[in-house]
This record gives C-alpha cells, sequence and structure tokens, in this order.
C-alpha cells in the first residue's frame, strides 16, 4: 500500500512541476515578448481560446490523467496479510526516550533496535509508557501514534532487506531528536537464527564488585537474561550487538559504552538514569568489561 501511494505521490509531483514550469515558460514569454496591436476581434478569440484550453481542457485532461494513476491504485491496496498467512506480532513501547521491542511468540526482549524478517506481514503493535510518541520508519510506510494506555497496529511487509532509521515523530521532550532507532530487515532465515539467537540468552553476573554495583543498581531497572529482572529501563540482553547507545546519540564501542557510564547525562540530558559519580572508576571499568560480554 505505502508502495502504490508512494507511486501515485511521485507521479503527482512529476505532473505539478511540469505544469509549474510550463507556466513559468509561459509567464516569461508574456514579459519578453514585445507587445503588438490586435484588433478586438482577435482579441477575443485569443482570450477564448486561453480561456477555454488554458481554464478547461487542460485541467480536466490533467485531472483525468492523475485518475488514470489513481483509481488502479487504489484498486490494488490489498489489505496484508495474503488470506492464510498469520502476521508475525511485535509490540514496540515508547518511552522517555528510547524504544522497547518485544517479540511476545519467542519472549525476546531488546531495546533501540527493530530486527525483522522480509516479505513477511507483521503486526506491530505500538504504545507508550508515559507521553505520545510516534512510531516512524520512513522507508517501511507509515507513521503510527503511540499512545500511553493505547495500543494502535501498524500492518506491514517489509519489501527487501537492508538498514534504515526509524525516528520518534512526535514531539515527547527534550531529547525527541535523540529517539532514534536501528531498523533491520532481514532474510527469514537470517531473523530466525537472530531470534533463536536472542531467546536462548543466558549470561552470568558480574565478577565481584562491578557485580554488586550490577545487582544493586543497574538491576533495578534494566533486564539482563540469566542477571536481572528491571522493567523500566532497556533490556540489556544484548547490549553489545547493537549498533548505538542512548537510542542512537553515539555509535557503540568499548570506548564510547565508558564514556556512556560516566557521562551519559551530558551526552544525553534528562535521561532517566542516574549518575554514577561515586562508583569507583575501576569498577565502572570492570562493569563496561562485563556489559561489552553481552551479546549473543
Ligand atoms: Cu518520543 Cu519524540
Amino acid at each position: 500500500m505505502a508502495r502504490d501511494v508512494a507511486n501515485v505521490w511521485w507521479a503527482m509531483f512529476g505532473f505539478s512541476a511540469l505544469v509549474l514550469l510550463v507556466v513559468c515558460a509561459l509567464w516569461i514569454h508574456a514579459m519578453l515578448r514585445q507587445p503588438r496591436e490586435v484588433d478586438a476581434a482577435r482579441a477575443r478569440r485569443i482570450n477564448r481560446n486561453w480561456l477555454v484550453g488554458g481554464g478547461l481542457i487542460l485541467p480536466t485532461a490533467s485531472i483525468l490523467a492523475l485518475l488514470a494513476f489513481g483509481v488502479p491504485a487504489g484498486r490494488g491496496m490489498l489489505p496484508l496479510p495474503v488470506p492464510g498467512e498469520q502476521p508475525l506480532r511485535i509490540e514496540i513501547t515508547g518511552h522517555q526516550w528510547w524504544w522497547e521491542v518485544r517479540y511476545p511468540d519467542s519472549g525476546v526482549v531488546t531495546a533501540n533496535q527493530f530486527i525483522l524478517p522480509v516479505d513477511r506481514p507483521l503486526d506491530v503493535v505500538v504504545t507508550s509508557a508515559d507521553v505520545v510518541h510516534s512510531f516512524w520508519v520512513p522507508r517501511l510506510g507509515g507513521k503510527l501514534d503511540m499512545i500511553p494506555g493505547r495500543s494502535n497496529t501498524l500492518r506491514l511487509a517489509a519489501s527487501e532487506t537492508g538498514v534504515m532509521r526509524g525516528q520518534c515523530a512526535e514531539f515527547c521532550g527534550s531529547q525527541h531528536a535523540h529517539m532514534i532507532l536501528h531498523v533491520e530487515v532481514l532474510e527469514a532465515d537470517a531473523f530466525d537464527r537472530w531470534l533463536a539467537a536472542r531467546g536462548s540468552l543466558a549470561h552470568s553476573p558480574a565478577p565481584g564488585a562491578a557485580g554488586q554495583v550490577f545487582d544493586e543498581r543497574c538491576g533495578q531497572c534494566h533486564r539482563v537474561a540469566g542477571v536481572s529482572e528491571g522493567t523500566r529501563a532497556p533490556d540489556l540482553s544484548d547490549l553489545a550487538s547493537r549498533p548505538t547507545l542512548g537510542a542512537g546519540v553515539i555509535a557503540n564501542d568499548a570506548e564510547a559504552l565508558r564514556r556512556w557510564l560516566r557521562e551519559h547525562q551530558s551526552l544525553k540530558h534528562g535521561n532517566a538514569m542516574p549518575n554514577h559519580d561515586d562508583i569507583p572508576a575501576e569498577t565502572l571499568d570492570q562493569l563496561a568489561d562485563w556489559l561489552e560480554t553481552l551479546a549473543p
């Protein structure tokens, strides 16, 4: 449907651009041309020709041409999925300012990345945990508001593989711009492997002092499969495999992770994570070492 709408839009855009060009050309021609004397009868004829041609025939022809594009596109729009196919359900919840992504059939939870299979109908069920956000991945079609206490469903099927960008499209606070969703469309078998690898994750706790800090603080809000069950903050079970930190604030690598732990409030001011100024540097370092192992 989104592709059909886009095709109609491009046809309308092309046609409108053509009309604009013709009008501009006529306007320039009229400006540059020397005035010449014509008798009254000829002036009437010229006026009539322009009125009938430019005011009646041209608009009628234009609208008919656009209808020839638009009507078949509207007819061809079949609701997904094709009968007999069961759409895969994926639940995405907006938070200030990150994305929670759940695959309820397999119990997999991740954050700030939306991995989906190509050519398979999905029901993307969106809601919000706090204020109104909006789910928008332009290359996957329309956007849909994420409203607290209400579920909206966007049914879609990606027609090609690749990496795309999603962005919260409803102003939701000071870090609205830093609510970026990494989207990856995988081949069906690659997606199944990804889901299976995520589903079987079970980590062991961080060693020593880092483990204690994680237990007492981080784990209260963050979930790490096999270690903690917090639900208020992003699930960290596959943190090391995600491309960015802080929902698109910085690229994810060992250096960035340490920087994020120390300076996340200056990197993304107002995010819900408290400062860790009182944690000794070596414990934070140990914690970062362990967080880097959280991958399938
Ligand atoms: Cu969430 Cu803007």
